[in-house]
């Protein structure tokens, strides 16, 4: 017998069907649509705006397995995932439509949850999708991480190979995160490096902010390939843009206006957090706009300056609360951001510079 479609799973799960149509508008927002070349392509084809195409992939297709390891991590992803407001999106998505091993949140522990794996990646070979969590590590063959008595390298290595496409979601995954940091002892590497012969994606951020990831995950169930990405593999939706680029204490970067203190009242009056180390000016990622918790909040907005947690190397590249912000990588690394990384380093002379002006102007 034919799998369920995923319309009718969650009808059955209980989702009315005016539900069912706002759970499809809003998908449609989280994959990205409005960015998507392949999304625009195929509504055009079909005469269907976004969300139409949702629905109509939703009522089709048949759930999207996914298999979700973890390798040297916190399982910050996961958390993140897991504590998200509920009943979210994520929630929906992960664990009604998509997830069927994932050694954390999974009920089965040991043998069992072994068993789920090997099922899931025969009956869906050439069908599921990866999701890796956490960095691989290459030392000693990769003893240094194992599970079920087997080494980190052979499971990653065994589930990409049936795999249709890999995620590598947070900065471990995606860049080799805090195991790679120097001296890095176990030889931590990212997923890119390993898995070549796979369409390999990247969610970077400790963690990851969690509706990105189900946004891409949404985005290979409705449309059946990976969104278009970056330099450095990461989702041209969601990382387009720096943090500084929709940030609401920009008005005050333009007028020179900074923090000079955490919690004093320059900073809780909305100030710029530059020069308290803010890295928003060389860091790619959703924060800004997309924020966290539903649109509650991120970082900058709570008062913490951005540390850079989507760029490679974010733990080596420089001192966390340093007085003047730097890029993390060279310019070359961040192709996507080259002029707004340059930009950066001469951030606080230009917002001088901007504010000179202005007083000039007013003159
Ligand atoms: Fe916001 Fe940081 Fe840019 Fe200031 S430097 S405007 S706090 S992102
Ligand atoms: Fe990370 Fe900066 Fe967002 S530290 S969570 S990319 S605001």
């Amino acid at each position: 017998m034919p799998d369920k479609t995923i319309y009718q799973q969650l009808r059955e799960d209980g989702l009315s069907r005016r539900d069912f149509v706002k759970f499809c508008g809003l998908l449609s927002g989280m994959i990205g649509f409005e960015f998507s070349a392949a999304g625009k392509a195929l509504g055009a084809t079909a005469g269907r705006d976004a969300a139409g195409v949702v629905a109509q992939a939703l009522k089709t297709k048949p759930r999207l397995p996914v298999i979700w390891l973890e390798l040297q991590d916190c399982a910050g992803c996961t958390e993140a995932i897991s504590r998200s407001l509920s009943p979210s999106l994520s929630n929906l998505v992960l664990n009604r439509i998509s997830v069927d091993y994932h050694e954390t949140l999974m009920a089965a522990a040991g043998t069992q949850a072994e068993e789920a794996r090997r099922a899931t990646m025969e009956k869906y070979r050439g069908q599921y999708v990866l999701v890796v969590e956490g960095s691989p590590t290459v030392m000693a063959g990769g003893a240094f991480c194992t599970i079920g008595g087997r080494s980190n390298l052979e499971i990653l290595k065994e589930a990409a190979e049936g795999a249709a496409a890999v995620i590598a979601t947070g900065n471990c995954a995606a860049f080799g995160g805090l195991p790679r940091a120097e001296p890095n002892p176990t030889v931590a590497h990212a997923v890119m490096d390993l898995i070549k012969d796979k369409p390999v994606i990247n969610i970077p951020g400790c963690p990851a902010i969690p509706d990105v990831t189900t946004g891409v995950i949404a985005h290979f169930l409705v449309l059946g390939s990976l969104p278009k990405t970056d330099a450095l593999k990461r989702p041209v939706a969601f990382y387009g843009h720096t943090i500084h680029d929709h940030c609401l204490r920009r008005p005050f970067y333009e007028a020179g206006q900074f923090a000079s203190d955490f919690g004093g009242r320059s900073a809780k009056a909305g100030w710029c957090l530059y020069k308290l180390g803010c890295k928003g000016p060389t860091t790619y990622n959703a924060c800004s706009s997309l924020k966290w918790e539903r649109g509650l909040s991120f970082p900058v907005q709570s008062g913490h300056p951005c540390l850079g947690c989507s760029e490679p190397r974010f733990w080596d590249g420089g001192g966390f609360y340093q007085g003047q912000s730097a890029p993390l990588n060279p310019p070359a690394a961040a192709a996507v951001g080259l002029a707004v990384g340059a930009g950066a380093v001469l951030g606080g002379a230009l917002a001088a510079a901007n504010l000179a002006g202005k007083n000039k102007a007013k003159e």
